[in-house]
């Protein structure tokens, strides 16, 4: 069997950079690129063997299915049979922005985009290379974060070199992510709406958007089927990650390691993934995270936090 090794680099996102990751793209070959949550590893919707390329060179299960970056709402469309009116809503108040909604998937959408599910997961990302690169090929991005999966997500384009050199032709650079966790998502399969996973955008933003309640999955065992990535293991280094709670606000929150050169750190969205993958390029044995009380009221990050600290 022929097998090539591609020659990758890091590119700085110019113009002129967008159109070869376009044709790269065209051509069936998954791009990594910048959004404002973190970097994805994308194909276009329709290329049935360029998505199943990114569940290899991440090393992702099968099962878990990716979300569908659009650039615009018309887009987001014609990836599902029906769109509920909340859908619209949600849309005109977060997109472009990290909300993902799921709906139900139409037949014109590769199955293994879904990872076989009848669902389909739809955002609208804002960073601006993000909606150049769609808009330019023409389709949406099918794109999971770009990282092996189980590591950390890719922050920077480093991060994503880190993981995918020798794997991927291009990653285009599109600076530090914005946010620094992964989107919002949400499913709109029901009457009432269910929050999959905590990002950015609270539950609590969202309730009182739409004048609403949005329901939690009841356990990790009824999350699961629902979003089946939840069901992994996350975000987590190779670091034992140990979590305190304390209730002294002004002791803060900060990351320690027995790591002399790590020492203490503040604890943000922003920079959680890139200090989990500085302590385990250290080699740090054991990262020790203090929870005060405003995180420990942070949903999405204590979501990451208690994933990273797992040890299923
Ligand atoms: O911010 C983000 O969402 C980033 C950037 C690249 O957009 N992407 C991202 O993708 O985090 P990924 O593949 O790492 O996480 C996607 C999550 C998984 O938990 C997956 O199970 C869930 O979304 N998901 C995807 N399609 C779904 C569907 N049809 N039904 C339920 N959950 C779905
Ligand atoms: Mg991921």
């Amino acid at each position: 069997m022929l097998s090539l090794v591609p020659i990758m680099s890091i590119r700085f996102a110019t113009p002129d950079q967008i159109d070869r990751a376009v044709q790269l793209l065209s051509q069936g070959t998954p791009v990594v690129f910048p959004t404002e949550t973190v970097y994805g590893l994308g194909a276009p919707v329709c290329h049935a063997e360029a998505v199943k390329k990114i569940f290899q060179i991440k090393g992702r299960p099968s099962d878990n299915p990716l979300i569908v970056h659009v650039s615009s709402v018309q887009e987001a469309l014609q990836l599902s049979i029906e769109a509920p009116p909340l859908f619209f809503r949600l849309a005109a108040l977060f997109w472009p922005g990290p909300l993902t909604m799921v709906l139900l998937r139409s037949e014109a959408v590769p199955e293994i985009v879904s990872a076989g599910q009848s669902s389909i997961a739809i955002r609208m990302p804002r960073h601006p290379v993000a909606l150049q690169l769609i808009e330019k090929l023409g389709q949406p991005l099918a794109a999971p974060s770009a990282n092996l999966s189980g590591r950390p997500s890719p922050t920077r384009a480093s991060d994503a070199w880190e993981d995918l050199q020798g794997k991927v032709e291009l990653i285009l650079d599109g600076g530090e992510c914005e946010i620094g966790i992964e989107s919002t998502v949400i499913s709109l399969l029901h009457e009432t709406p269910v929050l999959l996973r905590p990002g950015s955008i609270t539950q609590e933003a969202m309730e009182k958007a739409i004048g609403q309640k949005i329901a939690l999955p009841t356990n990790q065992k009824d999350t699961a089927p629902l979003s089946p990535g939840m069901k992994y293991r996350h975000y987590a280094p190779n670091a034992h990650i140990r979590l305190v709670f304390n209730e002294n606000q002004a002791f803060g929150s900060f990351i320690l390691s027995p790591h002399p050169k790590l020492g203490e750190r503040l604890l943000s969205e922003k920079t959680l993934y890139a200090e989990l993958r500085e302590a385990d390029r250290l080699g740090a044995p054991e990262v020790t995270i203090y929870c005060n009380p405003s995180i420990q009221s942070n949903a999405a990050l204590m979501n990451r936090l208690q994933k990273a600290a797992s040890k299923e």
